[in-house]
């Protein structure tokens, strides 16, 4: 099984195809909620004078549809009967609605994860109180309630919300092992003593009992330093500040280091099927386990490719389920624009425009940000991607736009090779004299997915991220080594 790896695509067909039976250590899900929300991402530069741009990250809103009866139909038929008796009950108890949609894909993804937790594993799924009491019926059917080891309560502080109600401060997090093996992996951590107690004893380890008669006798110190009490389930972190957040729902460091410190060792595999920006898998890197990540989304997998990178400078990780020729680059384009979209300005390292843009910014679909002047002023490089038919319109009116915003430069990434015309038209732009790195630049550059996979790249003056290093092809299926 292939470790420090992201797989695109959805995490069912990912668990059934690739991850084999009783391979992983410890998993951390952190699922959309049912929150009848969009989430979405916004791009923003330090200091800028630009608008954030604002993405939508993912949907998490469910309806009882043919895939909701698809899923429920497959609980029924292939899962252990006592879960497909809890299924049936909950269905006859709530109905055919959003909640059972919801409850039923959880079901089957639950189910895998199961199946793919080694014998001393621990799984740790994230939640809210909207579902957290019936995804806890569903926990205790497929792992057993005998293994049910905590419900941890995440408190955190955010802004009121004014409501006639207390305010909503936790999330829950429900960690079972797959069983009750004493060989489970399990590393004690500890927290601060109270206030009292520190008062009291100070930090130094404390005797107490009783004598023979069982009269208490009084606590006193010894000379050990002790390393505190044993770490509870209520757990207070600070949530990361919206303004610092680069995904939607991203969790806090400090609260996945904890549940990987606690529940695997050093060289453990760590599995996060709902991976969004990675914070799981960050922090497994950081703590020296293996790790794999699955996320539905190319702009996940973008934002968390960038963020391995940053925070481990030369890290060699694999992303597979991304298009690696024309056909799959085709076949994405296909089945949804956007991810093609999204997938595509990611090979040039732009950043997406999001959906409420400026008449004046029509067909733009990306940026690339760029400082080249001695007053460090943010400037831009405008992208439109294509994944249709290309004519000589379409240059023309990214040209019509870069010189209206007088951007210094303009790319279009299409899949389709241009044609006679636009190439004329990409040449009549002239260029573009950087005054840092005194050079000229064609201001209006035409790049093909074609030329991405040759190794091509935009000529423009901020330094690009290194190319793809390698590109290995494993039995069956495709992955980019960056
Ligand atoms: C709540 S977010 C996870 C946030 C993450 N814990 C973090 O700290 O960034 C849920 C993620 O699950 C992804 N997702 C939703 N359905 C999925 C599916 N069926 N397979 C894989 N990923 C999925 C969404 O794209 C989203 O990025």
């Amino acid at each position: 099984m292939e470790t420090n790896v992201l797989y695109y695509g959805d995490n069912l067909d990912i668990l059934r195809k690739y991850i084999p039976d009783g391979s992983v250590d410890l998993i951390y899900l952190d699922p959309p909620f049912n929150s009848k929300k969009d989430y979405n991402i916004l791009f923003k530069e330090d200091d800028s004078q630009w608008s954030p741009a604002q993405v939508k990250a993912f949907e998490d809103t469910w309806r009882w549809d043919a895939q909701a009866e698809a899923a429920y139909q497959e609980v029924i038929d292939t899962s252990s009967m006592r879960l497909a008796k809890l299924i049936s009950a909950m269905r006859e108890g709530i109905g055919a609605n959003d909640v059972m949609a919801y409850l039923v894909m959880m079901a089957t993804r639950l189910t895998e994860l199961h199946r793919v937790l080694k014998a001393t594993g621990s799984v740790y799924l994230h939640c809210d109180p909207t579902m957290s009491h019936y995804l806890k019926l569903v926990l205790d059917q497929i792992f057993g309630p005998r293994n049910f080891r905590n419900e941890i309560v995440w408190h955190y502080r955010k802004w009121p919300t004014g409501r006639l109600q207390f305010q909503r401060n936790h999330d829950i997090i429900f960690f079972y092992s797959k069983s009750e093996s004493l060989a489970r992996t399990f590393n004690q951590l500890f927290m601060e003593r109270a206030a009292s107690t520190l008062q009291r004893f100070g930090t130094k380890k404390i005797i107490s009992g009783r004598d023979q008669t069982g009269q208490r006798i009084p606590s006193a110190t010894m000379e050990e330093d002790s390393l505190g009490v044993r770490q509870d389930d209520v757990w207070d972190i600070g949530r990361v500040p919206p303004i610092k957040q680069l995904f939607p729902t991203e969790k806090p460091l400090a609260l996945l280091e904890r549940i990987v410190s606690a529940s695997s060792k050093e060289g453990d595999v760590v599995l996060d099927p709902f991976c969004g920006c990675g914070t799981a898998l960050v922090a497994s890197h950081k703590l020296d386990r293996k790790w794999i990540g699955i996320d539905i989304t190319h702009l996940a997998i973008a934002v968390m490719k960038r963020r391995l990178q940053d925070h481990f400078p030369g890290i060699r990780l694999e992303i597979i389920g991304e298009p690696m020729d024309l056909p799959s680059a085709q076949e994405l384009a296909r089945q949804n624009r956007y991810q093609f979209q999204w997938w595509a300005l990611s090979l040039i390292d732009a950043r997406p425009m999001g959906e409420k843009k400026k008449g004046a910014d029509k067909g733009v679909d990306g940026v690339i940000p760029l400082v080249d002047t001695p007053d460090k002023k943010l400037k831009r490089i405008v992208v439109s991607v294509k994944s249709g038919k290309v004519g000589v319109g379409i240059l023309r009116e990214l040209r019509g736009v870069i010189e209206a915003n007088n951007d210094p430069l303009g790319i279009l990434l299409t899949l389709e090779s241009p044609t006679e015309p636009m190439v004329t038209e990409a040449a009549a732009a002239g260029f573009y004299e950087s005054p840092i790195w005194q050079k000229k630049f064609p201001r209006l550059q035409i790049l093909t997915i074609a030329d991405i996979f040759q190794g091509k790249r935009p000529n423009i003056p901020s330094p690009m991220p290194p190319p793809k290093a390698a590109t290995i092809n494993h039995e069956g299926r495709q992955a980019n080594l960056i």
